[in-house]
């Protein structure tokens, strides 16, 4: 049995430790995380910028997010692995949501899904719960609805989307969520909806009072060729190393210092004479 599952996570919000969340897109990543401690890896659909250099997550589908999410699930032996349901998988129909959840769990290995939903979708939470399937839901900046804010903009600043993020989690906890993303939302709002809900609260640009902290690991670790958001930390230059290796090898290939004689695989002296000698140009025999 898994070190995290979702009996864990939520008593982890009554214990008052820290849940640490971390995106994940492949096998040797999860791993790593996973044996560095991380209680959830998040397949996240975010894999569309950091993997696939879209500038927004609509163009991901349910095959992106199935193949990222099983390669993800080999690699987790203690973390809990949640898919990321992809824009327009679950938004047309509960019947779809239900149906690609089980997909992502089925297919993709996952323990669980992500939906960007409040309010709206919480008729699809339920059913999806229904189904035994645990739902993460997602609420405040909502990525997936970029054309719909006008841009990636800070949710809950004024009365109107305040009002709208206390009611979107009253509204997922009470459809079945077992955890909740806060994005980019006022920190003294989301330590207020935090205090409100039974459920985790995992934050990403929502301050320090949630239940947890959520980032995309291309952020923190200095991978993403972009700029990263105001809310990140880089909490290890990889890419300058990465970088730093590349050029290595480049200098090393150019100048013929790699390959050295202990990466080399041999034969023995006798086989390569006889290889040499069968290498060697036939000649025709002369006509009589
Ligand atoms: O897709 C993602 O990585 C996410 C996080 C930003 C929470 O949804």
């Amino acid at each position: 049995m898994k070190r995290n599952t979702v009996v864990t996570i939520g008593r982890q919000k009554s214990e008052g430790s820290k849940i640490a969340m971390l995106t994940a897109y492949d096998f040797s990543t999860a791993k790593l995380m996973d044996e560095a401690g991380v209680e959830i890896l998040l397949v996240g659909d975010s894999l569309g910028n950091t993997m696939l250099g879209f500038s927004d997550t609509l163009p991901v589908t349910m095959e992106d997010m199935i193949r990222a999410s099983a390669a993800v699930s080999r690699g987790a032996d203690n973390a809990f692995v949640v898919a990321d349901m992809p824009f327009m998988s679950y938004q047309t129909s509960v019947y779809d949501a239900v149906v690609n959840a089980g997909r992502l769990v089925k297919e993709g290995g996952a323990e669980a899904v992500k939906l960007e939903s409040g309010v709206n979708f919480a008729k699809h939470i339920r059913a999806i719960t229904e189904a035994s399937i645990p739902v993460m839901a997602h609420i405040g900046l909502t990525p997936q609805s970029v054309n719909a804010f006008g841009g990636f903009v800070v949710q809950g600043k004024d009365e109107e989307t305040g009002r709208r993020i206390i009611d979107d989690a009253l509204a997922v906890e009470e459809a079945g969520a077992f955890a909740v993303v806060l994005e980019c939302v006022p920190s003294v709002l989301a330590t207020l909806v935090t205090e409100m809900l039974s459920i985790p609260t995992i934050g990403i640009g929502a301050g320090p009072g949630t239940d947890g902290q959520v980032l995309v690991y291309h952020d923190m670790l200095g991978l993403y060729g972009r700029k990263s958001p105001k809310f990140s930390r880089c909490f290890a230059d990889v890419g300058a190393l990465m970088k730093r290796g590349v050029f290595d090898y480049i200098a090393a290939t150019k100048t013929g210092s790699f390959p050295a004689k202990d990466h080399e695989f041999i034969i023995n002296d006798d086989l390569m004479e006889k290889l040499k000698r069968y290498a060697e140009p036939k000649t025709e025999p002369a006509d009589e």
